[in-house]
């Protein structure tokens, strides 16, 4: 993806995102639409309130979510799907549309179907077996069912353990794919792997699933960051070819690292929580992290602190303060200089713990029925 000039330094493709992430520059750039409040209202007319992630603007662009949500209201089903590249443990950036998604199913009565992609990763990766990854599968299933998702509507899926189920329909979509599509699309050249240029067929599969097992056409919805578009890019232009409708998406923001710039990653352990981390481990992460304080204790009283670029402080805004009022006071107190870092991190370590604790009880409690949340 070329870099324009007013974000030179910011890359969002499937492989790498990094520098300032500017959300309206992604909307241009990807070519997709903006979320409005209009819609964001039509999300949460079903839910029966609105996810403090819309509340918020964690999803701040989509395509064509206006018509799954018109394919709803004419009483037609609709679902979701979402995947994740089992590369290693998940962290909080990873929980977002997980957590959407479980809000999602239960306001629509939507099934979900989730794909790990321990294939993609066993080719890209070089420092990855097979092995590893198929085991990290089914270890990173056990936060997306803490995440609340409901076992009666969610499919899980190994893309190399439940092959059987998805391979047919994986041909019949790389049948309709070029290999100049693939080039063009992914940037792929002659030394990459062959499996590479195949992949892409699988993960836009995902895409008519549901309305291929189901033997009609149901709406499906992607709730997933950004960076992931090309895949559906190249999905929805072979989708009526195919006698499916095209897959829609809404996208959310990266949850900010805990150190500056770019997202959390798994690379740099010191820039993420993970939901396996041990939460007086997290707490420390927390309290090392990068704010938008002043140099000095004198300054910060005399300044106030700057929430807009405190990470910190996205923490709250993102994840953990769901109440408004309390977020508020917040960034106000810090704003004026009442609320020094220290403080703010102490008072965000202990929300950090508190989560781990209750999302690791559920994590623990998923092990026990992981059958009941797997494709079948
Ligand atoms: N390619 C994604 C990754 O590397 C995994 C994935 C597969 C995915 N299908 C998806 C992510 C659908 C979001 C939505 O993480």
């Amino acid at each position: 993806m070329s870099a324009d000039n007013k974000n030179d330094n910011m890359v969002v493709t499937p492989w790498e995102v990094k520098g300032d992430i500017d959300y309206g520059t992604l909307v241009q750039r990807f070519g997709t639409q903006p979320l409005t409040e209009e819609l964001k209202e039509r999300i949460a007319k079903h839910a029966g309130f609105m996810h403090m992630q819309l509340r918020r603007n964690v999803y701040f662009s989509h395509r064509d979510l206006d018509w799954w949500l018109n394919e709803y209201d004419a009483g037609r089903p609709v679902g979701l799907y979402t995947g994740r590249g089992p590369s290693g443990g998940v962290h909080l950036g990873h929980l977002l549309p997980w957590f959407f998604c479980a809000y999602l199913q239960k306001a629509y009565n939507a099934k979900l179907y989730f794909q790990m992609t321990d294939d993609e990763k066993f080719l890209h990766r070089e420092d990855l077996t097979l092995d590893e990854t198929i085991a990290y599968s089914y270890d990173n299933a056990l936060d997306v069912i803490a995440c609340g998702v409901q076992p009666e509507l969610t499919h899980i899926f190994s893309d190399t353990d439940h092959i059987g189920h998805i391979y047919k329909l994986g041909l019949q979509v790389s049948k309709r794919i070029t290999m100049s599509t693939v080039k063009a699309v992914f940037g792929f050249t002659d030394s990459d792997n062959i499996g590479l240029t195949w992949y892409p067929a699988l993960q836009a599969m995902t895409c008519f699933l549901q309305s291929y097992r189901e033997g009609r056409n149901v709406a499906c919805l992607i709730p997933a960051a950004i960076d992931q578009d090309p895949y559906w890019r190249m999905t929805r232009d072979i989708a009526e070819k195919m006698g499916y409708t095209k897959p829609t998406q809404i996208h959310n923001k990266f949850l900010p690292p805990l150190t500056q710039g770019g997202k959390m990653s798994a690379s740099q352990p010191e820039s993420a929580i993970f939901t396996t981390d041990v939460p007086e481990k997290a707490a420390k992460k927390v309290m090392a992290a990068f704010t938008g304080g002043r140099e000095t204790i004198k300054l910060q009283k005399e300044l106030g602190g700057r929430p807009e670029v405190c990470n910190i402080y996205a923490y709250y805004y993102y994840l953990f303060e769901e109440d408004d009022a309390k977020l508020i006071e917040v960034e106000q107190q810090c704003k004026c200089g009442a609320l020094v870092c220290g403080d703010c991190k102490a008072r965000l370590a202990k929300m950090v713990k508190a989560f781990l604790v209750d999302f690791q009880t559920k994590r623990d409690k998923a092990k026990d029925n992981l059958a009941d949340y797997l494709i079948k």
